[in-house]
């Protein structure tokens, strides 16, 4: 039997319009437009609602709109022609200039001119989804136009969304936070991590806030270390320009810190924006930053190499791929071991793995707890630990492992586990997914699950010093090499057996 928790919150945007740059892109193509498309027919848009898709390609509204039309079909399953009909009258396209400044004033008139058409009188937001470097441009000209002031209507507002990356080291994430600030307020700024945005994710804090059993142990006298590990089956495919400027571990850093502070921020006294944004700046403010004997001990990075199958053919290594120098020293995996030096978390050691290639796609976080003494049975010696896996993506579940008598007349014990499927009916698939949440609720002017500007200052300043040493002194942090669909260096692994654990 179920039992439905009498608690339901839901967030609902009012009338707006969007204006996406990058309309052209492929993430728009992929995510953004199914995303809008998804809510228009699950009925979550707003009442009164447009979007404005702008790129540099030279086409009309019409031409957009059927491309648009493929991308759904493509990209979203059974996208119904009524649907798609309804959704693309909503759509317009305008040829965007970013260099000229007239194209700032053209789009401030076009927009008026959608928002006298559509009854929404200046609630926008813009979303950049083009690449990194035109995102202050963007955004200095959309601040000369007027079109980030928030006046000119009752209940105006002006909000932008920005993809990852931002920055790519500490001083261009410092400069975009420092001129972005001349442009807009911080409470207009929504820094994208979808990581947050999943479902799996927010439900490590519902685990955490509304089951005693968890709450209470959840700290260093229960827990004996935390593992966070991401692994994806594709290499760069195709990316090449953008991850040999990153990396993995610049890639990848918000979405480990974003994770690593849902399962370890205390808990805030208010599940809205200031509440969580307070609770994750504390915990970071208490994260140990790894001196240069730190990264030399504690942190591994890898590239992989030629190896496994896919389809009957051996797979290129990344310095094999298009675009990708012969001699590129860029890490494609990353490994680490931090601390929190925090009331509940000294002396816990979190690692986290992240890398590209690897056997299977999945993002898992591991609580293992320490060893039971085994109490009237301490004779036995026990020999697993409680350990509660939580599956984020793709598999979404929850499995913890427990010690049990095993089934007989003798006194022996084994080691079962209990599974929770985070979806178990069918109506629980359909429900709006990460990049359907993040539109939502940046329409409705929620930041709780978006990333603060202080978070990118620490997130900076915590990487920073690594990839700094591995570039200036290789050889005291070499490059290790991976077979292709393999499971990382071995180094990793001896990450964790030097502590005598090992990964899950
Ligand atoms: N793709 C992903 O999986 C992914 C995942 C997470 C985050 N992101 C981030 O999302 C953003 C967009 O990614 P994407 O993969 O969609 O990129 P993309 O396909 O390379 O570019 C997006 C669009 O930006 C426009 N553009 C290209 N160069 C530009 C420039 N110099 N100035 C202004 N506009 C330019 C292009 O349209 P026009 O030529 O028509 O203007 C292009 O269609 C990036 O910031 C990326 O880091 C992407």
């Amino acid at each position: 039997m179920e039992h439905k928790v009498g608690f339901c919150i839901e967030t609902i945007p009012g009338d707006c319009g969007a204006v996406l740059f990058g309309g052209t892109g492929d993430l728009a193509a992929r995510k953004i437009l199914p995303a809008f498309f998804n809510l228009y027919r699950t009925k979550l848009l707003p009442r009164k609602f447009y979007l404005a898709a702008c790129g540099r390609t030279a086409m009309d509204t019409a031409a957009y709109r059927a491309s648009v039309k493929e991308k759904l079909k493509r990209f979203c399953g059974n996208a119904g022609e009524a649907d798609l009909a309804g959704f693309l009258e909503l759509v317009s396209y305008v040829k965007a200039d970013y260099d000229s400044p007239g194209f700032f004033t053209a789009l401030a008139a076009e927009l008026d001119r959608l928002d006298a058409g559509t009854g929404v009188f200046k609630r926008r937001f813009f979303y950049l989804a083009t690449p990194p470097a035109s995102f202050l441009q963007i955004a200095r000209r959309l601040k000369a136009a007027g079109l980030l002031d928030e006046t000119g209507a009752p209940g105006a507002w002006a909000r932008i969304l920005i993809e990852k990356p931002y920055g790519y080291n500490l001083a261009s994430a410092i400069e975009l936070d420092k001129e972005l600030a001349l442009n807009a307020g911080e409470e207009q700024v929504y820094r994208i991590d979808h990581y947050l945005m999943k479902e799996t994710i927010q439900n490590i804090l519902t685990l955490r806030s509304v089951n005693n059993i968890f709450e209470g142990t959840w700290n260093g006298r229960f827990i004996d270390n935390v593992q966070i590990t991401v692994f994806e089956d594709l290499g760069v495919e195709g990316r090449a320009d953008y991850f040999n400027t990153m990396g993995t571990a610049r890639d990848m850093l918000s979405h480990i810190f974003q994770m690593a502070a849902i399962v370890a921020m205390e808990l805030p006294a208010s599940f809205r924006d200031m509440g969580v944004k307070e609770a994750k700046a504390r915990l970071f403010s208490s994260v140990r930053k790894l001196s240069e004997e730190d990264i030399v001990k504690n942190t591994v990075r890898g590239q992989y190499g030629p190896g496994g199958k896919k389809a009957g053919a051996e797979l290129a290594g990344y310095r094999q791929g298009a675009g990708v120098t012969p001699d590129s020293d860029t890490e494609t995996f990353f490994a680490m071991k931090f601390y929190i030096d925090n009331e509940r978390w000294r002396g816990v050691p979190f690692y986290v793995r992240v890398g590209k290639r690897m056997p299977g796609k999945k993002t898992r976080i591991v609580i293992e707890y320490k060893k039971s003494d085994g109490g009237v049975f301490g004779f036995a010696g026990l020999d697993y630990t409680n350990v509660l896996h939580m599956n984020i993506q793709p598999e979404e579940s929850l499995i913890l492992s427990l010690n049990t008598k095993h089934p007989g007349p003798k006194l022996c014990f084994t080691r079962r586990d209990i599974k929770l499927n985070y979806r178990q009916h069918t109506e629980e698939y359909d429900v709006p997914g990460d990049y359907e949440r993040l539109l939502l609720d940046a329409m409705a002017g929620d930041q709780t699950l978006f990333v603060s500007s202080g978070d990118m200052n620490f997130m900076w300043n915590f990487i920073t010093p690594i990839v700094e040493l591995w570039r200036n002194r290789p050889e005291l942090a070499p490059l290790l090499f991976y077979p292709s669909l393999s499971a990382g260096p071995k180094e990793a692994g001896l990450l964790l057996k030097k502590d005598g654990r090992a990964w899950h």
